[in-house]
């Protein structure tokens, strides 16, 4: 039998998105802007046809308990009520990213979901429109459906908050990931971000700022002016951070590892190699970089971590359908 799946590659905001306005239709307060990667993607297969009388979800090969199968069947709820598809589904999915590191296995994995199930409903909706839905799964799933650099328009409806693509970033790009912990996060950045919103003082300055922030990175993306973007992409993760500080109780994903990866970044500026960082709703840091630098901050970065913890990532495509057999 021919099996259809899905990739979808993950992405790294350089223009966080941090907070919601609505929290069932995930509308975010301001607009993001991300880097598709090509290390990290999820591959998923979704059948309405097939022998189950209730929704199975197999992530890794391993059947999902019941809170998993139900965000998943939730989800693919927005594609069978459109289609007028009442069968229970199989889904396969998996996942070559370390789930829940703070690496966006959510953007990959719902956008995966989202383009397997475009397929299976036979729904065939466009990459915009798809993106849309993407979003109701994971805000960050919303930029997954492009390569390159990807903006996540904030919208002023559900129905204009989307992504688009801003450039292929065909240019000389890449990011080293430094894995400080791949062990599942404590707190998620659904709820992270939500207790930030309802207790931090410094969110109106975030949203002021972050407003700046990615009208000047467009500028910067637009001239290839690599400085600029690696000064903005640090910039504007640090107060993402700087907000969670600020929220009550207090939050920090930061790792005394995620500390000595942001000085080793700041040393090699310091001996003129240009290179900035990042980092989500985990300890990892990730290193913006010209990719023809890749190969010799790894190797800086390998003589304090391990060789296993260091991921050199290229500029990802967008969802791509595979067929096996
Ligand atoms: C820090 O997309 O995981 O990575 O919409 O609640 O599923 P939900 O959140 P999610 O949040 C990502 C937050 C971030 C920044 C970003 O990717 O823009």
């Amino acid at each position: 039998m021919t099996e259809k799946k899905v990739r979808a590659y993950t992405n790294i905001a350089l223009i966080k998105y941090w907070g919601k306005r609505n929290e069932e239709l995930i509308l975010p307060t301001s607009s993001s802007l991300s880097l598709t990667l090509d290390a990290f993607y999820t591959e998923t297969s979704v059948s309405f046809n097939a022998d189950v009388d209730q929704d199975t979800f197999y992530l890794n090969d391993h059947l999902q308990d019941t809170a998993a199968t139900q965000k998943v069947s939730r989800f693919l709820q927005l594609f069978r009520e459109p289609a007028g598809i009442s069968s229970s589904a199989l889904i396969k999915s998996t996942n070559f990213v370390p789930t829940a590191a703070g690496l966006a296995s959510s953007a990959s994995g719902m956008a995966a979901l989202a383009g397997a199930a475009n397929l299976a409903s036979g729904l065939d909706l466009n990459p915009r429109d798809l993106s849309l839905v993407a979003r109701r799964g994971s805000g960050s799933a919303t930029r997954s459906i492009y390569g390159g650099f990807v903006e996540w328009q904030m919208g002023t409806t559900s129905a204009d908050s989307y992504a688009v693509p801003i450039d292929d970033a065909s240019w000389d790009i890449g990011m080293v990931v430094v894995v400080v912990n791949h062990h599942e996060k404590s707190i998620s950045s659904r709820e992270g971000m939500k207790n930030t919103v309802a207790t931090s003082p410094f969110y109106a300055g975030w949203l002021e700022s972050t407003a700046k922030d990615l009208i000047e990175i467009k500028e910067a993306i637009r001239l290839q002016d690599f400085q600029k973007l690696g000064e903005i992409t640090e910039s504007n993760g640090m107060k993402m951070h700087g907000t969670m500080l600020g929220a009550n109780p207090p939050l920090s994903y930061w790792e005394p590892d995620s500390v000595v990866a942001m000085q080793l970044v700041r040393q090699l500026r310091k001996e003129g190699i240009p290179c900035y960082f990042t980092m989500d709703a985990g300890p990892n840091v990730k290193v913006l970089c010209r990719l023809s630098d890749s190969a010799k901050i790894k190797t800086r970065f390998a003589e304090v971590f391990q060789n296993d913890q260091l991921i050199v990532a290229k500029p990802g495509p967008g969802l791509q359908v595979l067929t096996s057999n």
